[in-house]
């Protein structure tokens, strides 16, 4: 399957499903990175990689919809079966999430649906949480509200700081991503009428 990636900065999860992409058995191929930041740091990072990029500036455009219709654009020429968003930081149309339905997926920080949004680590910690993780979903028009494929918990240690429960997620949304973008391509986890639905095994 060919897979773009949309990003806003660093692209540390971008990096992680271009590693898991280098394997010839694994099920995907990262054919373009794309953001909405001409100066995300992840674009030079993939470029260096030979892949494709292309930066779509949101700034450059009078509104959502008009920016949305060039960024749809760009990624078309490269053909994607597959796009999966990595700390991309806009919000999105229903027209947008809509034309990918089933076939866009994100990672988000947190235990969905606990703490959709901005500051998750911070707002885990303030709720007292023992665990906290990361999910893989469809993305839908909702903010963080598509239906799970796929999720990973941490522990939440004794005097934790949200940076330093920050960097521990990382570590394990670098190992989810790559893990749901499989179970996507190769249709393990299905978007059925607006569910995601897990196959059977060896049905
Ligand atoms: C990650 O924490 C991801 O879960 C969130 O934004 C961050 C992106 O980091 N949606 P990176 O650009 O992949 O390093």
């Amino acid at each position: 399957k060919r897979v773009a990636v949309l990003i806003s900065g660093r692209g540390s999860n971008m990096q992680a499903l271009i590693e898991a992409a280098v394997d010839p058995s694994y099920p995907a191929e990262i054919v373009a990175v794309l953001s909405n930041r001409p100066d995300a740091g992840g674009l030079a990072t993939a470029a260096a990689q030979g892949i494709g990029t292309a930066a779509v500036d949101h700034r450059g455009f009078a509104s959502r919809e008009a920016h949305e219709e060039a960024l749809v654009a760009a990624i078309e020429r490269f053909r994607p079966d597959i796009v999966c968003l990595a700390g991309y930081m806009r919000l999105l149309t229903a027209d947008f999430t809509d034309r990918y339905a089933g076939r866009m997926i994100n990672i988000h920080p947190s235990l969905l649906p606990l703490f959709p949004g901005l500051h998750t680590h911070e707002r885990a910690l303030d709720a007292g949480m023992r665990v906290h993780g990361c999910t893989v979903h469809f993305v839908t028009a909702g903010m963080d509200e598509g239906p799970i494929i796929a999720q990973a918990a941490i522990a939440i240690e004794a005097g934790d700081t949200p940076d330093q429960l920050a960097t521990r997620l990382l570590a394990a949304e670098h190992r989810l991503y790559p893990h749901a973008l499989a179970l996507v391509a190769t249709g393990a986890v299905r978007w059925v009428e607006g569910r995601a639905v897990l196959a059977e095994v060896g049905g």
